[in-house]
């Protein structure tokens, strides 16, 4: 079984990143040969700037080994370092109706929000799903949020299939079903767009008031208060051990503690949850080439079935 996933660079990883993509990927990296890669190509739909691209870059692959991600099992890559996605993403798109990317929410979304209407950022689920079936990928695990990616891929697998012969695997989506979307400051959808994240490796100060500021209703302390459609309690539901959480979910029915006093108990958790992973990040920031080794490994197993997949593409549409 091949798993495989990617994540942008396009800034610092988050909460969100983590429950709803890494920490799911890194579970599976023990159940097949996983690849799990770094879209830069993608990122470059948004991100203009080559320096902080590729250290964008670095520190993704820094902070996905921090979180477990281990090297020895998951191949961990650039996308960039796999050019042949780019020509498997044109010989894709030659199948791929328009009306199949006129439909991504995503597209519609990053428009709303301002972004400028280019090319690559109509065409991106196109280069995904060439990501994805140029290492023959039985199961992409990933947040609700790339979900229709994942059915856009595969209607372009089928096509290309009816068109050219059995070439491409249906590639299954993993959505982790307790963390399909886990919510942000505002209590909207975690993202790195919506400027409501809470870093994983953020400094302790900036964390703690990141968690200080989740926006909450304006219950009184004494009156009883609703744990499951707060944000803070789903998030410290992420962190915290059952007891604690249920602790939590009768203080909140019971009503008499303030959201000020929960908020704090979740900054502990979470602070405490991901101190394993920052004591993991400053032993690999203390190896000056691990990153680079690491890397210069991965994009070496990734190329080798890229160029076989791709030698099969060839040989099929006639190029
Ligand atoms: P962002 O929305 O912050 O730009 P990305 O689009 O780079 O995040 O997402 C990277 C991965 O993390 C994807 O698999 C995505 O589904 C997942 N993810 C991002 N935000 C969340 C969230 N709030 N809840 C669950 N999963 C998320
Ligand atoms: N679009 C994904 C995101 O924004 C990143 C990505 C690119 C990806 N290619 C992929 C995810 C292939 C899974 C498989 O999160």
């Amino acid at each position: 079984m091949r798993i495989l996933s990617g994540i942008q660079p396009s800034g610092a990883l988050h909460i969100g990143n983590y429950f709803g993509m890494m920490k799911p990927a890194i579970a599976l990296q023990a159940e097949g040969e996983a690849l799990y890669f770094i879209a830069d190509y993608h990122a470059l739909t948004s991100l203009r700037d080559p320096g902080a691209l590729r250290e964008n870059s670095r520190r993704v692959a820094l902070d996905f080994l921090a979180c477990g991600l281990d090297p020895d099992r998951a191949a961990l890559f650039l996308q960039s370092d796999v050019p042949q996605v780019t020509e498997l993403a044109w010989i894709l798109g030659t199948v791929t109706p328009m009306g199949l990317l006129e439909r991504c929410h995503s597209y519609k979304d990053k428009l709303a929000r301002g972004a400028a209407a280019s090319a690559g950022l109509f065409t991106y689920p196109v280069l995904m799903a060439a990501d994805i079936l140029i290492y023959d990928s039985d199961i992409v695990p990933v947040g609700r949020d790339q979900k229709q990616h994942l059915e856009v891929t595969r209607d372009i697998a089928i096509k290309m299939n009816e068109t050219f012969g059995d070439l491409f695997k249906l590639p299954e989506p993993r959505i982790h079903a307790e963390t399909e979307v886990v919510p942000g400051t505002d209590a909207q959808k975690m993202s790195k767009s919506y400027r409501n994240t809470i870093e994983i490796f953020g400094a302790e100060k900036e964390t703690r008031k990141r968690v200080m500021s989740i926006v909450t209703d304006s219950t009184p302390i004494d009156a009883p208060k609703d744990a499951a459609s707060s944000a803070i309690f789903q998030l410290y539901s992420l962190v915290a051990s059952t007891e604690e959480k249920e602790v939590m979910a009768a203080e909140f029915r019971r009503g008499g503690t303030g959201y000020g006093d929960f908020k704090k108990r979740l900054f502990e958790s979470l602070w405490r949850y991901f101190a394993p992973m920052r004591e993991r990040r400053a032993a690999i920031l203390a190896q000056p080439n691990y990153i680079d080794g690491v890397l210069a490994r991965g994009a070496e197993r990734a190329n080798a079935i890229a160029d076989k997949v791709m030698a099969r593409v060839r040989d099929a549409v006639g190029v």
